[in-house]
């Protein structure tokens, strides 16, 4: 029997159609009331309401599974994170506290190079296990997709180790794992005023091997004011591109740079941040369709303004919403944090956080032709809140609402 009959969800929200939603598109998710979707093996085969698929479908081969009560949607994707890493660095979070800046504290050796160090001195193996149960985390959540990124190794072993643990975590765990390279992500003391340098020992000697073993489809740069410039993420996003890697950019965070005009220069899949973006720079990303990732949980965490989604989705831009976890600036996977930073402060409705949680992060991973939106021919990558309505995301602040989730038609938690 690998047929599957979820049925009487009180909501079940699809998020169906057109793929990235840019601007107004963003608040159509498709809810069907008493809602049911047919699921053969780990594809979504129909969907419609109980009584259409009862009619069509009710057979001795299939399993139901009743959802009165519930809203069943999309399994979450969280689009941006840089969840391999070793070590963690709470001290800076009190130093933070007191006020010091995440550049100051950058500057002075912590940061993202006092993660470099912890990573360097992890195994493989620690890498993998300590990812693992981020990752069951994640699940809880109800993620089904995690992107994940490089970036704590500034070296090729580092680099290349954290992609493998990422590697093996996609095939272990019932989560999927999207990688990025992001070797340029901080500058070493040894190569400060010598960037470019360093992309270039990247770009010849470590991607080629990314590429070989399959390691990563996008390359990802931290352009920002004394880490790398736009002349230097330009050169690396091009030579990047040239080499077959789809390319994200983590831009305008703390200074505005101009990453978000650099993004639409070079066809970004995707450009992450954009607090200080400007009004130009949004609307040159609307236009040339680069998705605008926002990371509310490292403004919350950071103190800084959030993104301004609401002129991009204005602009048409098709925008997401991603954890950014990491163990500096944003240690936190909290989906119900996102929903309620991405609510109340930036000013979206529910409708149009859901479609940035879903199908905009799944486009943002290039992944919009089978994860999130519940259509036929998609996986079965579903969730089921234990409530009646999409309202409650926001209304029941930051408690998590998932009661189940399913992954490749299998139900992986049940909680
Ligand atoms: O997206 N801004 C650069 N990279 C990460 C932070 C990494 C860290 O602090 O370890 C980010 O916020
Ligand atoms: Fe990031």
């Amino acid at each position: 029997m690998s047929k599957k009959l979820i049925c009487h969800a009180a909501e079940l929200v699809t998020c169906a159609g057109k793929a990235p939603k840019h601007g107004k598109e963003m608040s159509e998710i498709g809810i069907i009331h008493d809602g049911a979707v047919l699921i053969d093996g780990d594809k979504i085969i129909a969907v419609g309401t109980t009584e259409e698929l009862k009619q069509k479908y009710d057979g001795a081969d299939c399993e139901i599974i009743d959802a009165t009560g519930k809203t069943v949607m999309p399994g979450f994707v969280d689009c941006h994170t840089h969840f391999v890493f070793g070590g963690y660095r709470a001290d800076e979070f009190s130093w933070r506290l007191r006020g010091d800046s995440y550049m100051s504290i950058m500057e002075r050796g912590g940061g993202i190079n006092a993660s470099v160090s912890k990573t360097r001195a992890a195994s493989l193996e620690e890498l993998v296990e300590a990812g693992r149960d981020r990752m069951d985390r994640m699940l809880e959540f109800g993620v089904t997709t995690v992107e994940g990124k490089s970036g704590y190794g500034l070296d090729k072993e580092t680099e290349l180790k954290q992609l493998r643990a990422m590697k093996e975590l996609n095939a272990s765990h019932p989560v999927d794992v999207v990688s990025t390279f992001m070797g340029p992500h901080s500058v070493l003391p040894e190569y400060k005023g010598k960037e470019r340098e360093f992309i270039e020992m990247m770009l010849r000697e470590v991607m080629p091997i990314v590429k070989e073993e399959n390691l990563a489809e996008f390359a990802d740069i931290f352009t920002e004011k004394n880490v790398f410039s736009i002349e230097d993420s330009r050169y690396y996003l091009n030579e990047a591109k040239k080499m077959g890697f789809h390319l994200k950019i983590h831009a305008d965070e703390i200074v505005q740079l101009g990453g978000a005009e650099l993004a639409a220069e070079v066809g970004a899949t995707s450009a992450e941040h954009l607090l200080q973006s400007s009004e130009a720079g949004i609307a040159a990303m609307a236009k040339s369709g680069v998705i605008c990732t926002t990371l509310p949980a490292t403004a919350f965490s950071l103190k800084e303004e959030y993104a301004n989604a609401r002129r991009m989705i204005e602009e048409g831009a098709a925008v997401a919403i991603a954890s950014d976890l990491n163990p500096g600036s944003c240690f936190t996977n909290s989906i119900p944090l996102l929903i309620a930073l991405s609510c109340i402060y930036m000013g979206l409705s529910i409708e149009e956080v859901i479609t940035a949680l879903t199908i905009n992060g799944a486009a943002a991973v290039n992944r919009a032709d089978k994860i999130g939106s519940i259509e036929p021919g998609k996986q079965a990558d579903i969730i089921f809140l234990r409530y009646p309505s999409i309202h409650f995301l926001p209304y029941h602040t930051a408690i998590n609402l998932v009661d189940t989730v399913m992954k490749n038609g299998e139900i992986v938690l049940k909680r």
